[in-house]
């Protein structure tokens, strides 16, 4: 292994041309990444990825973890050599830089509406067959039919239900009636049903949730029921998130989990409660933003060069340094953060601090690289390659 001595020898143009080829392994270590620089600690995400996958697999349920959090194409392979049947993807755009990059087995979480979408989507299906689209409205349904069959498609498609969150169309008959539909239908082949119920994944408290989840993923199994009760086949209810992973497998008839944010835990996920305490700990915090200190201009305040530009600010509250509460963050506009400092703390000018995200997808969504980290040294780099991909 290079020792960090040898590794500071390379010049800053060096460092660049690695970072862009991605040719780092046992070179780079994270003191020499540019600032301010989004990394994942290998150690952590792998542990995440173990539980999830371990745990979904032994509830005998397929896992297709989101890849909204993560959107990147290295890290969708990854889950895959773990045993995911293939990712999902929150919009068509997301879906085609993952497929071009060779990813498989996508369920795009949205529905397809328009005709230019149509024919993204027909796009798409010519170039991965498996892909699954949503449907919660029969006359899209018959759109993208007619679409299909011009092209000599058949695509798969999922019925979005709408399970107390956002889209989709309601449980039980409404959902049958468009399910009904779809099997009447020449070039589209139902492959189930998908029930995502976000109002359930952070509602704080376990039992809470557990109440919610369950409330909200009934009608989501009875739908499916009601369905093959008419000898419509629905073999797929893909549905559940990190908060609910381990609720939703325990209920009969979810065949598929769709979790994202467990791979890198944010401030956000751990304040919704775990099962044995305030703190939700089932996944390590595994992403961070690396921060140097660029100005110390009064004795009680260091300011970084991380701002609005490298966290999201959706949340009311800041980025947490890794190390605890010692250096609390404040945002200091676009490009900055101030650190309030009591009497005798002293980062300097140029230390570096690493910073736990208050929300892990729309900082991502900031970056266009993750650098994998163990330890001090950079082991990969992994290109953010569906990084803006929002339509
Ligand atoms: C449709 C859908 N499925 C699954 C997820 C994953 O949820 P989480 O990141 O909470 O695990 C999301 C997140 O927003 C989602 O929109």
């Amino acid at each position: 292994m290079a020792s960090i001595s040898t590794v500071r020898t390379y010049t800053g143009p060096e460092i660049d041309r690695m970072l862009e080829s991605g040719d780092v392994r046992g070179k780079v270590s994270k003191n020499d990444l540019p600032t301010p620089a989004l990394i994942v600690d290998l150690d952590a995400f792998e542990d995440n990825c173990r539980k999830m996958a371990g745990f979904v697999r032994g509830a005998g349920r397929a896992f297709r973890p989101h890849a909204k959090t993560h959107k990147c194409p290295a890290i969708a392979k990854y889950l895959i050599s773990q045993g995911a049947v293939g990712v999902c993807a929150a919009r068509l755009s997301e879906a085609a830089a993952l497929a071009a990059h060779g990813v498989t087995g996508l369920l795009v979480t949205t529905a397809v509406i328009g005709r230019q979408k149509i024919e993204r989507a027909i796009a798409l299906g010519a170039m991965r067959p498996e892909t699954i689209f949503v449907v919660d409205d029969a006359e899209n349904a018959r759109r993208l039919n007619e679409a299909a069959s011009a092209a000599g498609l058949t695509l798969h498609v999922a019925i979005d239900l709408f399970v107390g969150n956002r889209t989709g169309v309601a449980p039980l008959a409404p959902a049958v009636a468009v399910g009904e539909v779809i099997d009447g239908l020449s070039n589209l082949r139902l492959a189930g049903i998908q029930a995502y119920a976000g109002q359930a994944s952070h509602t704080v408290g376990f039992e809470n949730r557990k109440l919610v989840s369950i409330e909200a993923m009934t009608p989501a199994v009875e739908t499916r029921r009601m369905l093959e009760r008419k000898g419509i086949p629905c073999p797929l209810l893909s549905g559940g998130s990190t908060g609910t992973y381990n609720i939703d497998a325990a209920i009969d008839g979810i065949t598929e989990l769709q979790p994202g944010s467990f791979l890198f835990m944010d401030l956000d996920y751990s304040r919704i409660g775990g099962q044995s305490g305030e703190i939700y700990d089932d996944f390590r915090n595994a992403l961070f933003v690396i921060a140097t200190v660029v100005s110390r201009p009064k004795a009680d305040l260091a300011v970084v060069d991380a701002g609005y530009k490298a966290f999201s600010t959706d949340r009311p509250f800041p980025p947490r340094w890794r190390g605890g509460a010692e250096y609390p963050y404040g945002f200091a506009g676009d490009e900055h953060g101030r650190i309030a400092l009591k009497d005798g703390q002293s980062p300097r000018t140029g230390d570096r601090l690493e910073f736990i995200i208050p929300h892990c997808d729309p900082t991502v969504n900031l970056y266009d690289r993750i650098y994998a980290v163990r330890g001090e040294q950079v082991e990969a780099v992994w290109p953010v390659a569906a990084r803006g991909c929002s339509q």
